[in-house]
């Protein structure tokens, strides 16, 4: 394969997805017990507001609303007046009957050692971390700030918070010490919550230390809490500020195993969760209670065919979207046994995944298109090696899947009798929108299918025409839609409702087929997703002129086979300084530094110009030619043409 293909300048990703014309109906046997049988659910959800009244019904209410929706573009509010908490409907609700004493989280650390919690447990866990924040002063509507590593005390904090009603900020534990502190500055958070270290591929994520420097920034934490990994210190050197750390296991054994539930009104914030945008600074995306937890309780039943006996893992982490409605809030509504592991996949080997699937029986796994190419390219020696036959549903999410990886998944972990569920969704749509149902949909490998029942998505063009191939458009509310970005409502309006009025831009090209079928391209916008983590384009340029050393830079994506994207950057020094080899890495580290390791940049390109119009607007597209080998695109509005080619020519060069 040439140099040009690997990078994917051969095929497009949109001329390998129009030559699928696989279909692969759902397996009878899953289908006769699937828990939706009947395609007559897209029928009956046409009347939307009565479809979603009736999921809204399966969760418990402290008191009922009296109006399913009110729509004032671009604002909604579902499930009027009525008042709930997602804390109760995720663990008390349980507590009767006969989930009482059934396991609610498996975890599986790293290193193999093992925590499981029955909901009865994980009621008592929850109510004390609840205490805890309230002996600490939290509060209703205070927001509270989470850096933990994939340890149960994740999804206990994330509760605890839900039950006292104090918004939860959860910042995936790779981020910076400047990307937390930015995080907590902009919610205002009064309490961080974070842990002395994890596991990841055998060594020691040293999160306390990433915390301290950043509290050194923030002046609204009044108070740190530290949970140990291993239930005690030792895993890790930690510095204590006296006043304002305490370790959690000093503090749980006063703390009381009852808590009362806060009564919230189903739109009162759940969750504000940061996500890359087109600018340098991330945005906070609000999620309200009521219809959030009623479109990730349903989507979870549907979409994952939950029943009682299955074994659920997500692979995500807590500090993603995936995480929070589809390890914490969608699964546990249901009643559902939730594994986690803390840990990497190929650590000590390539087969662990696998191993822990053999081991706990797991019956429904979701993971990203990523993780599956990698296990491609590992080689079918490591699952072939362990009995996966207890799976029975295979889901995706987070990046387009390109066919080959599809059927991988299907035939070599799913023994070809697993319904495969590619799922479309965002950070803003709080919960799954495009999809197949598993015992309905005939499925075809690269399409998310259609929109969930209750929800319509569309395609426009920039005059907001319907077309069959253009921006992806949702023309309707859905219950567990953002409602605002945190303290920026202009930002709000401006990145989701400026383009059509009262439909929602999504940011993501999309084409449908004659058949209806939905097959989503990837971002239209300066938003890079990098082994299905969104970082946007401006946020890895400022952390690059941030370096002494460098006068500009351009950062676009460029087709990797493993990630999906990588980053390639484009940089011009500053007179004086030699664009060398140990520069190039010392600016890798520094984006890895500033953002966190997801952010460094795969390549450095230095260049003596960069090309932009004449009005000096930066031209990314042509540097995304440039760095995925196409024939380079129109360059006449360029104040200097040559730059192009001379970069292209250096490009290739520094590639050889
Ligand atoms: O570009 C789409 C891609 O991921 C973006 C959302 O990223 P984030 O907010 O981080 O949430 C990821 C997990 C829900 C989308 O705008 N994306 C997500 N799922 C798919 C996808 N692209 C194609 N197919 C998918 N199934």
């Amino acid at each position: 394969m040439s140099e040009q293909e690997k990078r994917g300048g051969g095929r497009t990703a949109l001329d390998v997805l129009l030559h699928e014309d696989r279909i692969f109906d759902p397996p009878p046997e899953f289908a006769s017990r699937a828990n939706v049988r009947d395609a007559s659910v897209y029928e009956e959800a046409e009347d939307y507001e009565a479809f979603w009244a009736r999921w809204a019904e399966q969760l418990d209410w402290i008191q009922p609303w009296t109006d399913v929706l009110d729509w004032k573009p671009p604002h909604a509010q579902w499930f009027i007046g009525g008042k709930l908490n997602a804390c109760f409907n995720c663990v008390d609700r349980h507590l009767e009957g006969s989930r009482r004493h059934k396991a609610a989280i498996l975890w599986e650390g790293e290193p193999g050692d093992r925590r499981s919690f029955t909901y009865f447990e994980l009621h008592e866990e929850v109510s004390r971390f609840a205490n805890v924040l309230k002996s600490l002063g939290v509060g209703r509507g205070d927001r509270v700030a989470i850096y933990l590593p994939m340890i149960p005390e994740a999804a206990f904090a994330m509760l605890a918070c839900a039950r006292i009603g104090a918004p939860h900020s959860v910042v995936f534990g790779g981020f910076s010490p400047d990307s937390l502190a930015d995080r907590i500055n902009d919610a205002e958070a009064k309490v961080l919550i974070t842990g002395d270290g994890g596991y990841r591929r055998g060594g020691v994520v040293a999160l306390k230390d990433n915390a301290d420097r950043a509290v050194e920034r923030c002046p609204t934490i009044d108070h740190v809490v530290v949970v140990a990994r291993d239930g005690e210190p030792g895993l890790v050197e930690v510095t204590m500020k006296e006043g304002r750390d305490h370790w959690y296991h000093d503090l749980a054994p006063d703390a009381s195993t009852e808590c009362e539930v806060e009564a919230m009104d189903a739109e009162d914030t759940l969750y504000i969760l940061y996500t890359s945008g087109t600018t340098g600074k991330p945005k906070g995306v609000v999620h309200t209670t009521g219809g959030y937890m009623t479109q990730v309780y349903a989507t979870t039943q549907v979409v994952f065919d939950l029943k009682e006996d299955d074994v659920y893992w997500c692979t995500a982490d807590v500090g993603w979207v995936t995480g929070h409605s589809y390890i914490v809030y969608g699964p546990l509504a249901n009643g559902a046994t939730v594994l986690m592991y803390e840990g990497a996949p190929d650590f000590p080997d390539q087969g662990r995944f696998w191993k822990i699937c053999d081991e706990y029986g797991v019956s429904v796994f979701y993971t990203a298109p990523t993780a599956i190419r990698a296990f491609m390219r590992w080689g079918r020696d490591w699952p072939d090696r362990h009995d996966l036959t207890s799976l029975r549903l295979l889901g995706t999410v987070g990046e387009p899947i390109n066919p080959e990886a599809w059927i991988w998944y299907h035939e070599v972990i799913g023994g070809e009798r697993c319904p495969i569920i590619d799922t479309w969704w965002q950070t803003e749509t709080g919960g799954i929108m495009i999809t197949p149902l598993p015992g309905i949909t005939a499925t075809r490998p690269g399409s998310a299918c259609r929109a969930f029942p209750g929800i319509e998505v569309t395609l426009l063009d920039d005059a907001g025409e319907e077309v069959s191939a253009g921006y992806l458009a949702i023309p309707r509310p859905w219950p567990s839609m953002l409602r605002t970005i945190w303290r920026d409502e202009d930002r709000y309006r401006k990145t989701y409702w400026s383009k059509w009025p009262g439909v929602y831009f999504a940011g993501d090209g999309a084409k449908v087929d004659e058949d209806g079928y939905l097959w989503v391209l990837g971002r239209v916008d300066d938003v890079l997703n990098v082994a299905g983590h969104r970082i946007g384009t401006m946020e890895v340029e400022s952390a690059l002129v941030d370096h002494d050393a460098v006068a500009e830079a351009a950062v676009v994506g460029r087709h990797d086979e493993i990630k999906g994207q990588a980053i390639a950057s484009f940089v011009t020094v500053k007179d004086g300084v030699a664009p060398t080899k140990e520069l190039g890495a010392e600016l890798q580290a520094h984006v890895a530094d500033r953002i966190g390791p997801i952010a460094r940049p795969a390549d450095v390109i230095f260049a003596a110009d960069l090309p932009k119009t004449r009005s000096g607007k930066i031209m990314r597209r042509l540097l995304k030619d440039i760095a995925e080998g196409h024939a380079i695109g129109d360059t006449t509005t360029l104040a200097d043409p040559a730059v192009v080619e001379r970069l292209r020519m250096q490009y290739e060069e520094d590639e050889s």
